[in-house]
């Protein structure tokens, strides 16, 4: 699939694999979502400030489609649209509160993305932690935390993939990410307290994928 910038530069980015044919039949513009998640990404994040974090999107976007098969084949186009848009909210023109999770869930819902969407961005990789290191606890509320296969995949396609887009184990991820951000920075201590939670939903998703793919 090929999206375009506002300044109509072109880039050939993955499509929602063969889901998005499953669901035509009795959803339609699904994958229409996606291609509309890629290319808003795409304006906000593929900046020359941004440049690695373009790379690990479109990576985690990849991944998300991986790992698609180990939720409901309705959600997987869901599950590959919130990757694509999860880190929106490092975009420095939507930054808000400054949890780029809650910011960037907080510009969807202004563009009438779906709820669901926007919650799984809220709430992606164990950001219930980082807002309680941030006193943010009552803001992410306004969006719900549905847990569960799609919020468990979301989380392993963005714990998997490294900050240049490189494929990593979740070990390495998490070490990377406690070794990039200071020991008493809000982002260390609050992946610090999520990791044991974030290992289960790595591990949970794989087994599916073992489960699916056997
Ligand atoms: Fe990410």
């Amino acid at each position: 699939m090929t999206v375009r910038d506002v300044r109509g530069r072109r880039e050939d980015v993955p499509i929602c694999g063969p889901w998005s044919r499953l669901r035509a039949a009795n959803l339609r513009g699904v994958s229409d979502l996606v291609a509309g998640a890629a290319a808003l990404a795409r304006r906000h994040v593929n900046t020359a400030n941004l440049a690695n974090r373009w790379l690990h999107v479109k990576a985690v976007a990849q991944r998300a489609e991986e790992v698609a098969g180990t939720v409901e084949p309705a959600d997987r186009c869901l599950l590959v649209a919130a990757a694509w848009l999860h880190d929106i909210g490092y975009a420095p023109d939507l930054v808000e509160t400054g949890m780029h999770s809650l910011d960037g869930a907080r510009y969807l819902r202004r563009l009438g993305y779906p709820l669901r969407l926007a919650a799984l961005v809220a709430h992606h990789s164990g950001a219930r932690f980082e807002a309680i290191e941030r006193g943010l606890t009552r803001a992410i509320v306004e969006f719900p935390d549905e847990g569960g296969l799609v919020a468990e995949a979301l989380a392993t396609a963005d714990l998997t993939t490294g900050p240049r887009g490189q494929r990593m184990t979740f070990e390495a991820r998490m070490a990377e990410i406690l070794g990039r951000y200071p020991e008493d920075s809000t982002v260390h201590q609050a992946m610090r307290r999520a990791r044991p939670a974030l290992a289960a939903y790595v591990q949970r998703t794989i087994e599916r994928l073992s489960a699916d793919q056997s």
